[in-house]
């Protein structure tokens, strides 16, 4: 897992890749120039951010959400910079909608190298809020686990058949350490890492890698509404987009905030004390 102190880095305006970044043989425009890259969550946030660098880079973008206005927006924004991109609104809700879609880029663009799962859904609910909201967890799974899967499914035979494939799974850094009060979410996403890390075993000499990015928090729409997030330290969209742009260079396994890291290392070592400290966390509000 690449180290990064992305909360510093936040603050001083550093290289995401952390203090001590890994000597890079190659730039994002070697990664990318003339890769189809397939980003979902494109009409916003982290996912806009990450097709304009990745557009500025050389790639063909791909872009999908379901806000048609602001695709098209940024598909002029990213040919009025010179790059390449295409549009295609769709509710990754809806599979039949969803199938149809990546059916059409294939047609249109002969297979994707690069797949960026980044449409999330984030449910903020406790459990005592929870006993009758059992739909918070479909609706979590539907998107977050249940579209991007359908995704990978419908690309991977491509990239098998090439022998070369990245899938990002836009992951959240509460994989890492733990969120109490963010269960659905957490658990959606937590089924993505697992059935990559499978996906992974299988494709493992086919020059496929998958990437899971741990995304620490990040000032976009979806955390707007959370009046207690207004003051914490968070990237902006930029930094977070050039972190999925990092991952596309350095082809990672894993790419997370050290402390999650630790946090993991404690959860493996002593889960009680894990648990102590998700519980105070959970008590204290954050
Ligand atoms: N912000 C954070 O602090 C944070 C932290 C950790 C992880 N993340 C993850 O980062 C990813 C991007 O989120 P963001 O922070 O950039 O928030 P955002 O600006 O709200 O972006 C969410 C994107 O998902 C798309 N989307 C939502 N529902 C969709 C659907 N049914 N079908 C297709 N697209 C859909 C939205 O587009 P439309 O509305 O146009 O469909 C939008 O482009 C998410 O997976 C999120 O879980 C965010």
């Amino acid at each position: 897992m690449t180290s990064t102190g992305w909360w510093f880095q936040a603050k001083h305006g550093l290289d995401t890749r952390g203090p001590f970044p890994r000597r890079r043989r190659r730039t994002l425009g070697d990664a990318v120039a003339g890769r189809r890259v397939l980003i979902t969550g494109a009409s916003s946030g982290i996912g806009r951010s990450a097709a304009i660098d990745l557009a500025d880079a050389g790639a063909v973008v791909l872009l999908v959400a379901r806000r048609e206005p602001e695709l098209q927006e940024l598909v002029d924004a990213v040919t009025g910079r010179g790059g390449k991109a295409f549009a295609y609104p769709c509710d990754l809700n809806d599979a039949e909608a969803s199938d149809t879609t990546i059916g059409q880029i294939l047609d249109e663009h002969g297979g994707v190298d690069i797949l960026v799962n980044n449409a999330g859904r984030s449910i903020r609910r406790d459990l005592a809020q929870s006993y009758d909201r059992a739909h918070d967890f479909e609706r979590t799974m539907q998107l977050n686990y249940f579209a991007a899967v359908r995704l990978m499914l419908a690309v991977l035979p491509g990239m098998r058949e090439r022998h070369f494939g990245q899938v990002i799974n836009v992951l959240s850094a509460a994989n890492l350490f733990g969120g109490p009060g963010y269960s659905a979410y957490v658990a959606s996403k937590a089924a993505l890492d697992e059935v990559s890390t499978s996906f992974q075993a299988e494709t493992l000499d086919e020059n496929i890698t998958f990437t899971s990015v741990y995304m620490p928090l990040v000032r976009t729409a979806m955390i707007a509404p959370n009046a207690q997030y207004l003051e914490a330290a968070a990237l902006t969209p930029e930094q977070a987009g050039r972190v999925l742009c990092d991952a596309i260079v350095d082809r990672p396994r894993r790419i997370g905030p050290t402390f999650g890291r630790l946090q993991q290392l404690v959860d493996v070592i002593n889960p009680e004390r894990a648990d102590t400290a998700r519980h105070r966390r959970f008590k204290s509000g954050i």
